[in-house]
């Protein structure tokens, strides 16, 4: 999705604006411009493509002075990806500029109106809209930006984080959040504006995040003031101090950020149960979820909402939920459980999944939710995002910062931290002895150093990779527990290599699938020991008869599908339940050499976002 920032100080803005877009280069987008204040002359550079053509266009042009600016990447939504379509935008008069990240809904009837009155648009954005109604309220009532801000964006109907330059009061820019992410960096004697801190975090650690509903004003040798849009009631800024260092945000030696977080997945899982896993006793801690023990083990049910990766963890967590807890679980396309008018009250638990915490449809989810009662709980990897805010607990799974745009370690810490959970609540309705909740938080324990093991297998993966990089299609078949990676596994492929990749439970492939099969086709088939092994084999059996390629991913040791497989992975032994966290891997490590090898840029595949935060 779009991304913003804005900068006003004493450093070259340009550099700031261009280094900080290149830093939200993992959310996606097409296009990339920005614009420049120099006490003087406002100067714009925009440009379909990469945020690298932009700064070769702006300094071919020499507009790259300024200690003012704001800057944008564009994921189209309304108009296609070009130069006119690119942010920033500006006023008929030019004398307002403005990035945007988000959809205005109600665009079309105020650009009507505005059209009646005179105004013209060269763009196809519902942006350009927003500019020319912020200057219209400011010549029709003469009022200065901040208030002509406010009183246009209470005609709004949509979602938005924007910054505004005004020519006419040039020490000063005006932002402002509804539903999408937006944070100040409070440094010394200047400010940032980003769509998160990634921008900024190598100039300050201290940051306020605006709620939904809120908009600042930022200008030179004066604090921060924050206002809420509707009321215009003054807010006390709240000044974070950040956690994130740069070196979580950079590639550190990997070629990909895609790749550093398939192999950060040890120290990754570590951290989501440090603290909180007390093997030797047996024992739990996880005070989110503590605090509303009753309300868990007394649900009657339990919803899980997510969408993509965040939505396959949520499977496995079914499996892992039903398993140990006794207590019924759904799990649902956010999406669609927030447009279908589900039955859900006080007494349903919903349990919400987000990597970055700012999806759209997840967030709306909870809201839906919460308004019908139920009690909301949010696993998010990101610290103070829009969903780890909404919800009424929570936990995080602090997996570290994932910029590449397929998830990866989200994915296996997000089942660690449901597995935590299910351990948590199986103590205290006892639905599991003792004994069981302390054989399995040592099996938790144990599983960093495995998938450090099924990381030391890369070559090997890598070879396998080399022999199906130039497929067009291929099915991933699993079953129980490892039916969601089945499905994860595809996702990888195709979101990275654009290879059609279906994902299927083993046995469902009798009933359609199974006609896709043919000598070309590989079939990635998770067949490990523990859990419908023998079913399995007789499905391998089946592959194998069509005379398609079989890479399995086995048991250490396994020697029936060694026999049947074209090739096999081994995984170390493992408690059933905690599988999909091994099996996983392999499925990513092949997505990623398999998209390398086809020359696709694996940190930010074509139309793809990092965070998708509208609808
Ligand atoms: O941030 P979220 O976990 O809410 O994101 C959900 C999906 O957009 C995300 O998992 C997406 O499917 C990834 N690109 C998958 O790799």
């Amino acid at each position: 999705m779009c991304g913003i920032v804005g900068y006003l100080g004493h450093r070259e803005a340009f550099d700031v604006i261009v280094k900080g877009l290149q830093r939200l280069e993992y959310r996606g987008y097409d296009s990339a411009g920005l614009m420049l204040f120099d006490g003087d002359q406002v100067t714009v550079s925009k440009t379909k493509g990469k945020v690298f053509d932009l700064k070769e266009r702006a300094e071919n042009a020499n507009a790259i002075h300024g200690n003012l600016g704001i800057g944008h990447t564009r994921w189209a939504t309304h108009g296609v990806p070009n130069d006119v379509n690119s942010h920033p935008h500006l006023s008929n008069s030019k004398r307002l500029a403005l990035v945007h990240n988000g959809i205005i809904e109600n665009y079309q009837s105020l650009k009507t109106t505005l059209e009646q009155r005179g105004y013209t648009f060269s763009s196809d954005t519902d942006t350009e809209v927003l500019v020319n109604l912020i200057e219209e309220i400011q010549q029709k009532e003469q009022v200065k930006l901040a208030k002509a801000v406010r009183l246009a964006l209470n005609q709004v109907v949509g979602a938005y984080a924007i910054v505004v330059f005004d020519i006419e009061q040039p020490d000063r820019l005006v932002t402002a959040r509804m539903g999408s992410p937006l944070a100040i960096g409070v440094g010394e004697k200047e400010y940032f504006i980003a769509s998160d801190a990634s921008p900024f975090i190598a100039y300050t650690s201290n940051a306020i995040y605006l709620e939904d509903g809120e908009m600042a004003v930022i200008a030179r040798d004066q604090e921060v003031e924050v206002r809420k849009i509707k009321s215009n009631k003054e807010v006390d800024p709240f000044i974070v101090e950040l956690e994130l260092s740069l070196e979580e945000i950079e590639k550190g030696g990997y070629d990909h950020f895609m790749l550093k977080e398939i192999y950060e997945q040890p120290k990754a899982i570590q951290d989501t149960f440090r603290g909180r896993l007390l093997s030797d006793q047996g024992l739990i801690k996880m005070a989110g979820v503590e605090q509303h023990l009753n309300t868990f083990i007394e649900a009657k049910r339990i919803i899980i909402a997510a969408c993509g990766t965040s939505w396959h963890a949520g499977l496995v967590g079914e499996y892992i939920f039903e398993t140990y807890l006794r207590i019924p679980v759904e799990v649902e396309y956010a999406s669609e459980f927030r447009y279908r008018d589900p039955v859900i009250g006080p007494g349903d638990v919903l349990i919400a999944i987000s990597q970055s915490g700012e999806t759209a449809d997840t967030l709306a989810a909870i809201k839906l939710a919460k308004s019908k009662g139920a009690f909301v709980f949010g696993i998010c990897n990101v610290v103070g995002s829009s969903i780890a805010r909404e919800t009424h607990a929570g936990a995080y799974t602090h997996a570290g910062p994932e910029i590449g745009v397929a998830s990866t370690k989200a994915f296996t810490t997000q089942i660690t931290l449901l597995t935590l959970i299910a351990l948590k609540l199986s103590q205290a309705k006892e639905s599991l002895s003792h004994s069981e909740i302390k054989h399995l938080t040592k099996a938790l324990e144990a599983v960093p150093a495995k998938v450090q093991e099924v990381l030391e297998l890369d070559a090997h993966i890598k070879a396998i990779a080399e022999a199906y990089f130039r497929a067009e299609n291929s099915l991933y078949l699993g079953r129980g527990y490892n039916f969601p990676v089945a499905l994860e596994g595809a996702l990888k492929l195709k979101e990275i290599s654009y290879i059609h990749a279906e994902g299927y439970p083993a046995a469902e492939m009798k009933h359609g699938p199974i006609a896709l099969i043919d000598e070309q086709m590989p079939v990635f088939v998770i067949a490990t020991r523990k859990g419908h092994y023998e079913k399995v084999v007789s499905n391998i059996q089946e592959i194998k008869s069509r005379k398609a390629k079989i890479i399995a991913i086995v048991t250490k040791g396994d020697q029936e599908v060694a026999a049947l497989a074209d090739h096999c992975i081994e995984i170390p032994e493992i408690e059933e339940s905690l599988t999909p966290i091994l099996t996983t891997i392999p499925l990513q490590l092949l997505a990623y050499y398999i998209a390398i090898m086809r020359g696709c840029n694996v940190d930010q595949p074509r139309n793809l976002a990092k965070s998708v935060t509208v609808e």
